[in-house]
Order: C-alpha cells, then sequence, then structure tokens
C-alpha cells in the first residue's frame, strides 16, 4: 500500500487545512450556536467535550474519510480477534484480554486466552488478601507494611501512576513504594526508613533482564540478607512478575511467588496484567477489578462504536489533525486533579514508545510527522510556568484538559478555585482576546492612551488554541481505567493512520547495547572499544575523575 500522505484522502486534508486555520473559533461557536452540544460524546463515565478545534463538518467528514482509506475498522477488528498485528516482533497485542470482563475467548494460536488471565487474577486475589490482612508474615514473624515494586519502563510508570491517582483509596497501613532508576540514590532514599523484616519487594520485569531492574533487585536482596542473616528469608520477602519463569527462578525467587504474563502483553500496556500488583496491593483487589471494569467499558465503547462517535478515533483523529496538517509537534496533557499528576510522564512512555516510529509496518521510511513529544504538568500550576507559551507563543500545541466534579478532597472552596481555572482557561485559549478588546479593557481600566497603544499588542491573544475537555463525576478505579484505555486506544487510531506498528520498540536497543560495552570498559578503567572523539573523550575524563 502506498504511503497514507499518498492518498486522495490525505491531499484533500492538506487542502482543507489552507481553508481552515484562518477562522477564529470563536466565529465557528457564534454561526453555530448548537455546536458545543453536537461535538461531545460519553462512554466509560467520560464526557468529552472537542468542540472548541479547529474543525468543521468538512473536516470531521474528511478525517473520518482517511480513517476508512486507512481501514481503522479493520485494524480494529484485528487487534480485538488477536491477530498478530505487532509484525515485527510476531505477535498478537492483548492488553484488551486482561481487562475482558465478559470472559467472551480470545483466542491467540487458536487457544483461548481467558482462562491464563483469569487463573493469574485468582491468584493475585488471594496474594493480596494475604498481604492486606496481615497473614503473609516476613522473616521475623511480623505483617508486611512496605511494598517496594521494583522494575522500569512499563514495569514501573504504570502502577505507579494508578497508586497515585488512586491515592485516596490506599492506606497508610500499606504503603507501596517504586524503585527504577539504577542510580543507586533511588534505592537507598527508598529503602532508609524501611524496617527489612516489613518490606515485601516485588521484582518486575516482563523479560527479567532490564539491566536497572535485575541491579535494584539484587541490592534489594543484598539488604534484606543484610539484616535477615538468612537466604531463607529471600522466600518471605521477594515476589516475582515476568513472562520467564526461568529467570525467575535464576535469580532466586521461588516460582511458586511468580505471577506470570504474556509476551501478548507489551510492557507500556501491561498495568491491568500482573503488573498491577502493586495497585491491588494498595487500594485492594475489588478496587483493580473495578479499574479494569473501567478500561473494559472503554474497550466496549472502542470495538462497537461507529468511527464518527468513537471517542478514541475522534480524539486520535483530531491530534493527527494538528500534527500532520497544523504543524503540531507536541500535545499536552494538563490533568486538574492532582492525583493524576503522573498521567503525562505515564503517557509519554505510552505515546512516545509506541508511536516514535519512523518506517511504516512495511519498513518504509514516511515523510510525515508521526507521534508527537508528549508532555504536562497538572493545573494549576502549568498555567504558572508554561502556559504563557500556549496562549501566545508561535507553536500550535493542543492540550487535553482532564478534571473531575467532585474531588476526593473537598476543602473551603478549592475545588471551585481549581475548575474555574480549567474552564477558564480552555475558554481564552479558544476565545483569545482581540486588540480592540484588549484596548477597550484598558480604557475602561484608566490606562491612559498612549501607554495603552503601546501594550494593546502584548495584550491581544491570538485564541483559537485548541483543546479538549475531559470531565468525569469523580476519579475513581472505574473512570481511570477508562481514562487510560482511551489513550492506549487513541494512540493505537492514530499509529493505523500513519501505517506504523505501535507495539515494538526498537529504537531503544542501540542505546542499551553500546551501554553494554562501555560498562566493561569503566569497570576495566580502560578505553578499548571503537568511539567517537567526543565519546572517548567523555570516557577518558570520567575515568580518570574516578582514580584520582
Ligand atoms: O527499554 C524499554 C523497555 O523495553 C520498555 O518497553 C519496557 O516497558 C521496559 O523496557 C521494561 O522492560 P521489562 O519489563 O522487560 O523489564
Amino acid at each position: 500500500m502506498s504511503l497514507i500522505n499518498q492518498t486522495p484522502a490525505w491531499k484533500a486534508l492538506e487542502q482543507h487545512w489552507g481553508q481552515v486555520k484562518g477562522i477564529a473559533m470563536r466565529d465557528l461557536f457564534a454561526s453555530d450556536p448548537g455546536r458545543a452540544q453536537r461535538l461531545r460524546l460519553s462512554a466509560g463515565g467520560l464526557d468529552l467535550d472537542y468542540s472548541k478545534n479547529l474543525i468543521t463538518e468538512q473536516t470531521r467528514s474528511l478525517l473520518l474519510n482517511l480513517a476508512e482509506t486507512a481501514d481503522l475498522s479493520g485494524w480494529i477488528g484485528r487487534l480485538f480477534a488477536g491477530e498478530s498485528i505487532n509484525n515485527t516482533e510476531q505477535r498478537a497485542v492483548l492488553h484488551i484480554a486482561l481487562r475482558n470482563r465478559s470472559n467472551r475467548p480470545i483466542l491467540v494460536d487458536g487457544r483461548d486466552v481467558m482462562p491464563l488471565v483469569n487463573e493469574v487474577l485468582d491468584r493475585m486475589e488471594s496474594f493480596v488478601a494475604l498481604v492486606r490482612s496481615g497473614e503473609w508474615r516476613g522473616f521475623q514473624g511480623q505483617p508486611i507494611r512496605d511494598i517496594v515494586n521494583i522494575g522500569i519502563g512499563g514495569s514501573n510508570l504504570g502502577p505507579k501512576m494508578v497508586c497515585t491517582a488512586l491515592g485516596a483509596y490506599g492506606s497508610d497501613e500499606l504503603r507501596v513504594h517504586f524503585v527504577s532508576n539504577v542510580d543507586g540514590t533511588h534505592l537507598v532514599e527508598t529503602l532508609r526508613d524501611l524496617d527489612p523484616a516489613r518490606t515485601l519487594f516485588i521484582v518486575a520485569s516482563k523479560t527479567f533482564t532490564t539491566q536497572e531492574t535485575m541491579t535494584n533487585a539484587n541490592s534489594a536482596r543484598d539488604w534484606l540478607l543484610a539484616a535477615s542473616r538468612d537466604p531463607a528469608a529471600v522466600a518471605k520477602h521477594f515476589v516475582a512478575v515476568s513472562t520467564s519463569a526461568e529467570r525467575v527462578s535464576a535469580f532466586g525467587i521461588d516460582t511458586q511467588n511468580m505471577f506470570g504474563f504474556w509476551d501478548w502483553v507489551g510492557g507500556r500496556y501491561s498495568l491491568w496484567s500482573a503488573i498491577g500488583l502493586p495497585i491491588a496491593l494498595a487500594v485492594g483487589y475489588d478496587r483493580f477489578v473495578e479499574l479494569l471494569e473501567g478500561a473494559f467499558a472503554m474497550d466496549e465503547h472502542f470495538r462497537t462504536t461507529p468511527l464518527a462517535e468513537n471517542m478514541p478515533v475522534v480524539l486520535g483523529l483530531i491530534g493527527l489533525w494538528y500534527a500532520n496538517f497544523g504543524g503540531a509537534r507536541t500535545h499536552a496533557v494538563l490533568p486538574y486533579d492532582q492525583y493524576l499528576r503522573l498521567l503525562p510522564a505515564y503517557l509519554q512512555q505510552g505515546d512516545m514508545e509506541s508511536n516514535g516510529k519512523g518506517v511504516t509496518r512495511g519498513g518504509v521510511a514516511v515523510d510525515y510527522t508521526t507521534g508527537p513529544v508528549v508532555w504536562g504538568e497538572p493545573g494549576t500550576d502549568g498555567q504558572h510556568a508554561f502556559f504563557q507559551l500556549i496562549h501566545q507563543g508561535t507553536q500550535l500545541i493542543p492540550a487535553d484538559f482532564i478534571g473531575a466534579i467532585r474531588s476526593h478532597n473537598e476543602m473551603g472552596d478549592h475545588h471551585l478555585k481549581l475548575m474555574a481555572n480549567f474552564f477558564a482557561q480552555t475558554e481564552a485559549l479558544m476565545r483569545g482576546r482581540t486588540t480592540e478588546e484588549a484596548l477597550a479593557e484598558m480604557s475602561e481600566a484608566g490606562v491612559p492612551e498612549e501607554r495603552a497603544q503601546l501594550l494593546a499588542r502584548h495584550r491581544t491573544f491570538p485564541g483559537s488554541r485548541p483543546t479538549n475537555s475531559i470531565l468525569m463525576e469523580r476519579l475513581t478505579p472505574y473512570t481511570l481505567g477508562a481514562l487510560i484505555a482511551l489513550y492506549e486506544h487513541r494512540i493505537f487510531v492514530q499509529g493505523v493512520l500513519w501505517g506504523i506498528n505501535s507495539f515494538d520498540q526498537w529504537g531503544v536497543e542501540l542505546g542499551k547495547q553500546l551501554a553494554g560495552v562501555i560498562l566493561d570498559e569503566l569497570r576495566e578503567g580502560r578505553v578499548w572499544a571503537d568511539h567517537d572523539p567526543s565519546t572517548r573523550a567523555l570516557l577518558e575524563a570520567f575515568i580518570r575523575g574516578r582514580s584520582a
């Protein structure tokens, strides 16, 4: 198949951007009173208002046409049918099976995977009950108080983000910590105040080969053994989550204490698997199931809803509209909810590791933009930092605003103030302020004419800056599950449109390989491999500094 940007559907959108880019978004609302009502969707407890976008009815229909050209419906079908759509790794992509609460059979190589999924869920439930009830005892016979998850990338970001997001459901009796960085500081600082006799480690690694995780796991075991002086303590203080029983066993963890998952679960899509064990420990197994149920509701919406009314599809197409036709290079995720503060970091891996690709599924280099840089901070903090650039800078930065109607921590009018800012920012970004409006405001405020003339251009806001508003009644395990699944499917939609494989990650390999060679050199204190002059000089300086 030819590249998507060679198709008539793409060319039509290119031309259409030329017609739409100069339209003021406020005029779209003025000329169409029903716009806000029409451009909204609901699914999985989430309400999406996407009316504050630079899109017309024609844009919508051209984007949907592009989706049809890319056979998006066919790809959604292939995803849910368990086909090997991760073609470079020859794997199915079945995070949707992990939260398939209908238990509808999902076949991989002719075998239903649901019994496997349910068996691991049952084991997680029993284990969580033992730990949370205090029945699971450490080497001195005490219950566990601290869980330390050791993992990185998808084996860290997902469970960490969810545990943070569901902070309102946790308890101080069982505290969950996350160690990911190979920088020893991370482990040292995390363990500083913990009692080895009451600490349980989860070593979470799909491959069980990741350097950072294995290094931290070994050091954690040393820490435990230094206190227990008994190798038998490892069985009481270490459990593993992995796809490799062999490597878990080689590390010294009894496979009785291992929770498995499968190669058809991508690392960055794995929080729904046993990788979610810290979540279930932190908030309870039933709440973990509610998280799965929320994701399942979004899966069902995505699987069965026509493209035009399909929330992940609509969001994916809008993102592509700005990236490929409007020249946007980034996408801001702005949760107006302190509990969601790690969502942008989580989505950075989800989106950028998935769609940061430069060749199609067939290996042809693309000459159009693929995955954007994803970034963001919670509101209102971001407003006092980088919002200036979104309002008046020269780049187009599409942004998602995410908030809840009710807070878990209602206190005075904090929540009203928080959400007043959410709504005000999206309104300001859409409306902007014309120079005439700026002048009129200053005149009313008694600013002298000369000064007003000077300031008018600075106080002008171009407006027409696109935002999506996602609102939920409350941030619960269910709505969070739906929200995460929404973004997962949005990523998939865009990957399909760009013709790339969103489920491999070859781009992380080269650095890993080189680091292996350099580590040997640093250990030996001698640079012997072939390096560019800059890297060689840096290595030599480092080695000199270490030996001084
Ligand atoms: O290096 C990237 C990566 O492979 C991610 O895709 C993955 O989530 C992470 O490393 C951790 O991998 P593992 O779970 O196998 O330790």
